[in-house]
């Protein structure tokens, strides 16, 4: 897989990249040495370098104690209560600062063929926030209650979110690409009983119908009393009376009173979905202390932010449906006093300089994305981005995936202009915040490598026994000891949580990703250790897509494997035993059955889960004992020669008809 391949290259990756030494001059964190310094005291001193910065925040009360750890459990600032809306919005206002824009969103279309661009000041969310937290009680949301919120990439989601931390209700945000039986699990498992979503979004000029989408879900499960629409598209929508209220309305006449509620530092924030090896979700539980305080350090060291600079504006073109969106769009930036971009749709919408022109116009300083958009720009053409000014850059990052060094090289030339450091964050929905990551003023990078761990946190690759591996050689990435964003478990699922992460490597967090640390120190992630393939930056989950393909009338089993595809980093490979007799390859009946099966995942799991290819077949090689050899589909999807043993196979003929099928 992508991973494991470009490990080779990157053996051999030997290019550095040291840190200007005019960034290093102004930067918080300006050599290697004193990362180091404070990265050992970090780690000597867990306590006392964790309440120092959870001192830069706001506490109601402070803590008896920094932490309380029995792994796998730990609880940080214990005892201390805050509020996060309040740290990321009040506490600006009452500095006197409620005049400075904290959001800056920008829409997808264009009105009169200009950019619609709306600022919102720490004022304007303040009393947005506080309006719709009056809108949340008046539907009786209490706290620690589980909202669901499926919305386009529009200013009232983050006001949503805010207004959920505003009160202590528990949010679990849904990706506006999920589908229906998503919606339906994940109301399901959270038991939630209301639900914010629009009537559609945009994207690429299209209209998403999420408010339809919805409908679908809410027909499986009768858990939802009450679903708020925010209108954005004006598509048609069906309201159903006594159920469906529209935003504007509940909105219209409220009181813009409601004070943050002041919530204990354990008490839950946030549950957000990620895929496993097993088929079912996992809602990943996020406290409020905890993360509040990683996420706030993370953001500005990893990005150098500098509130006090009237130019910075911060862009990370994730949707806040994933955690990047959440940890680095709202709840890490907005304490740290910086603007924040939000932008609506497409990266290709009017045209595939879309980002550049917004780079351009609104002056971004500091950009995160994934690589797969990176290799997106780069197949578009370099002349959509030589086409605008990018001086304003400053500080260039990724996520999601390992960035192979064409890539990167392209965007250190192309984007920033050789001027400008890169960022490679490893971290996951799991750990809540950036936990290897170069810092921008003191990192010297080589491309591919995720660097250094972030101050606090103690990453090493160990081997099964959980003692540390030789350089170079790889090993599995653990985390040993806590850290205040990591997950505090799974939702209603404490075992699934204990196996998942805890027990591979008894006593550390086990992430499942393969890494290296190379003679400089340097980790380089090799790829995932489970069954878990990562597709344009997103976790998908091997299993989830088999059980949705076997779903389908035609199927009668399926495997999914991951292959090398130069875009998405992974592309999902498919291979399908038919039910009835597999039709010729190539015959238009064969053509017509992989597309209703693609059709009918992206039905039940959303687009970004459909299969690249899809091979239908007879049967699967397996072992004699009846284990389906994964590593050899892997093989047969990649178009590889097969190199590998196969007299453990069944029958072994099968082997050439699966190749010959693809
Ligand atoms: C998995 C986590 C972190 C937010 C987005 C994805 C892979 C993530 C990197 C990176 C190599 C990376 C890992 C990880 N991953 N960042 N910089 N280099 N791999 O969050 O959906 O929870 O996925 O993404 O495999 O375990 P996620």
């Amino acid at each position: 897989m992508s991973g494991a391949e470009s490990t080779e290259s990157n053996l051999q990756e030997n290019r550095r990249f040291a840190p200007p030494a005019e960034f290093a001059a102004q930067a918080h964190i300006g050599s290697i040495e004193e990362y180091e310094k404070l990265h050992s005291r970090s780690i000597a001193e867990p306590e006392a370098f964790w309440a120092e910065v959870a001192e830069q925040l706001h506490w109601f009360k402070p803590w008896d104690k920094v932490l309380e750890w029995e792994a796998p459990d730990a609880k940080w600032f214990v005892g201390a209560t805050t509020n996060l809306c309040y740290n990321c919005i009040d506490r600006q206002v009452e500095a006197g600062l409620g005049d400075q824009v904290a959001i800056v969103w920008e829409a997808e279309p264009y009105a009169d063929g200009q950019p619609q661009v709306v600022n919102l000041t720490y004022n304007d969310l303040l009393r947005e926030v506080s309006k719709f937290a009056n809108v949340l009680k008046s539907k009786g949301v209490q706290k620690g209650d589980v909202v669901t919120i499926y919305m386009g990439m529009v200013p009232e989601l983050a006001i949503a979110m805010l207004a959920c931390a505003r009160i202590g209700a528990v949010h679990s945000i849904i990706f506006g690409g999920f589908s229906a039986s998503a919606i339906r699990d994940r109301v399901e498992d959270g038991k939630s009983k209301l639900l914010i979503t629009c009537d559609g979004s945009w994207r690429r000029a299209k209209n998403v119908p999420l408010k339809a989408n919805v409908d679908e879900a809410l027909e499986m499960t009768d858990l939802i009393e009450n679903v708020i629409v925010y209108q954005r598209t004006e598509c048609e929508v069906h309201m159903t009376v006594g159920r469906d209220h529209w935003w504007h309305d509940l909105m219209d006449g409220i009181s813009d009173d409601c004070p943050a509620e002041e919530m204990d530092a354990e008490d839950l924030l946030f549950i957000l979905y990620t895929s496993g090896s097993t088929g079912k979700p996992k809602g990943i539980m996020h406290t409020t202390g905890g993360y509040m305080v990683h996420t706030y350090m993370t953001s500005k060291l990893t990005f150098d932010l500098k509130p006090d600079d009237p130019d910075e504006l911060y862009w990370c073109t994730a949707d806040i449906g994933w955690i990047t969106g959440h940890s680095y769009i709202i709840y890490g930036l907005l304490p740290n006093r910086v603007r924040t971009l939000m932008y609506e749709g497409a990266p290709n919408e009017p045209g595939p300089d879309r980002f550049w022109d917004m780079v351009e116009r609104h002056k971004v300083t500091k950009f995160y994305t994934a690589p797969t958009a990176i290799r997106a720009f780069m197949k578009w053409g370099d002349e959509h981005v030589e086409k605008h000014d990018l001086s304003s850059l400053k500080v260039l990052g990724t996520v999601g995936e390992p960035i192979n060094p064409e890539a990167w090289v392209w965007y250190h030339e192309k984007i920033g202009g050789e001027r400008c450091p890169i960022v490679d964050t490893w971290w996951q929905t799991e750990t809540g915040g950036h936990m290897l990551t170069p810092l921008p003023g003191a990192t010297t990078t080589t491309p591919g490598s995720c660097c250094r761990p972030m101050l606090g946190i103690d990453a090493a690759v160990v081997n099964s026994d959980g003692e540390e591996v030789p350089n170079n050689s790889g090993g599995i990435l653990v985390i040993r000891k806590p850290w205040p964003s990591m997950l505090r478990g799974i939702y209603g699922d404490r075992q699934r949580f204990v196996q998942t992460y805890w027990e591979k490597v008894p006593g550390m967090y086990c992430p499942a990703d393969g890494a290296r640390v190379d003679p400089d120190g340097n980790f380089w992630i090799t790829g995932r250790i489970d069954d878990v393939i990562v597709v344009a930056g997103h976790n998908l989950g091997t299993m989830e897509i088999e059980s949705a393909l076997v779903s389908h009338p035609d199927v009668a089993e399926a495997a999914v494997v991951g292959f090398p595809h130069d875009v998405k980093g992974t592309g999902i490979s498919a291979f399908v035993i038919t039910k009835g007799a597999v039709p010729a390859p190539g015959s238009d009946a064969a053509e017509a059955m992989k597309k209703s099966m693609s059709a009918h995942v992206a039905k039940e799991l959303g687009p970004i889960s459909k299969p690249d290819q899809i091979r239908l077949t007879e049967a699967l090689p397996k072992t004699r004992s009846g284990k389906i050899m994964r590593r050899l589909l892997r093989d047969i999807a990649a178009g590889n020669e097969i190199k590998q043993d196969t007299t453990t196979l069944e029958d072994r003929g099968i082997v050439e008809k699966l190749q010959a099928s693809g």
